[in-house]
């Protein structure tokens, strides 16, 4: 497996810093634990299995062996958390273009973070960030993105299996998951190159691609849901919603999810 992806990656600039794992408990927590021991920008991780997937809002991430494709990137960008408040939205168009290579079909994006195919989720993206103590500045962002290649409806567990799909469910055929992960970096590297020299393009092809705008949705916080209208993302990738009395709101995806009104999307 490593060798193939190796092969897709020939001369590729993250090449050298990849990182192959059978088994991992999360490609994200290993990425920290190397971050926080030096390991450079572009820095590469991809496991054929996770026994601990995480995903965002402490929630975990089926990531069962062979299945799908878990990576995540270590990058090291100088400057403050908040010049990054669009990153999470960054590796989504750029997984959109990944995918889209790779199966010749483009996901949607739920907002903020999940990519979608209909009414179901292919995968989903967790960014964390690391600050230098002192200063407040970027010490890493580790960028980790799941998505599910090889899948069967039956092979989701029965809580995400109404909710869940995959390359090979949407393409009717299996997707070579080295070929998509090689796709998945291409697509991170050009992502880095271009964070904040077009950021006004990324929130363009963001909401162009977010399946949650104009929905109606419900907004989940702090243990209450309310009926919203999806109108705008602004450019740090915040939801604008109205709500029924017309009172608008601007929610930041800290501690916010949404769902559709009649299911997931
Ligand atoms: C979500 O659904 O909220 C985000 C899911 C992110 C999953 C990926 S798989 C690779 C990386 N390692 C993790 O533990 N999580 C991310």
């Amino acid at each position: 497996m490593k060798e193939q992806l190796m092969k897709h990656l020939a001369g590729h600039p993250w090449q050298a810093n990849l990182h192959y794992y059978d088994s991992i408990d999360s490609t994200n927590t290993q990425a920290k634990r190397m971050a926080a021991q030096g390991a450079p920008h572009g820095t590469v991780l991809v496991a054929r299995h996770q026994t601990g997937g995480r995903g965002r809002l402490g929630r975990s991430f089926h990531s069962p062996e062979g299945s799908g494709v878990y990576l995540s990137v270590i990058l090291r960008p100088d400057c403050m958390p908040g010049q990054l408040m669009h990153l999470t939205c960054a590796a989504a168009v750029a997984m959109c273009d990944a995918v889209e290579h790779s199966a010749n079909l483009r996901p949607g994006i739920k907002w903020i973070n999940d990519l979608v195919i209909g009414n179901q989720k292919l995968g989903g993206i967790l960014t964390e960030l690391g600050l230098e103590p002192g200063s407040g500045r970027v010490s890493y962002a580790v960028i980790g993105i799941g998505i599910n290649c090889a899948q069967q409806a039956d092979d989701f567990p029965p809580e995400i299996r109404q909710i869940a799909t995959s390359l090979n469910m949407a393409c009717g055929n299996p997707i070579d998951p080295m070929l998509l992960a090689a796709h998945m970096i291409r697509a991170l590297h050009r992502m880095d190159a271009g964070i904040f020299i077009e950021k006004n393009t990324i929130m363009d092809a963001y909401r162009r691609n977010c399946v949650t705008l104009g929905k109606q949705v419900q907004l989940l916080q702090n243990g209450t849901v309310r009926p919203c209208t999806a109108m705008d993302i602004d450019d740090d990738g915040a939801l604008i919603v109205v709500f029924q009395d017309g009172h608008r709101e601007t929610v930041n995806s800290g501690e916010v999810s949404v769902r559709g009104m009649y299911g997931y999307v």
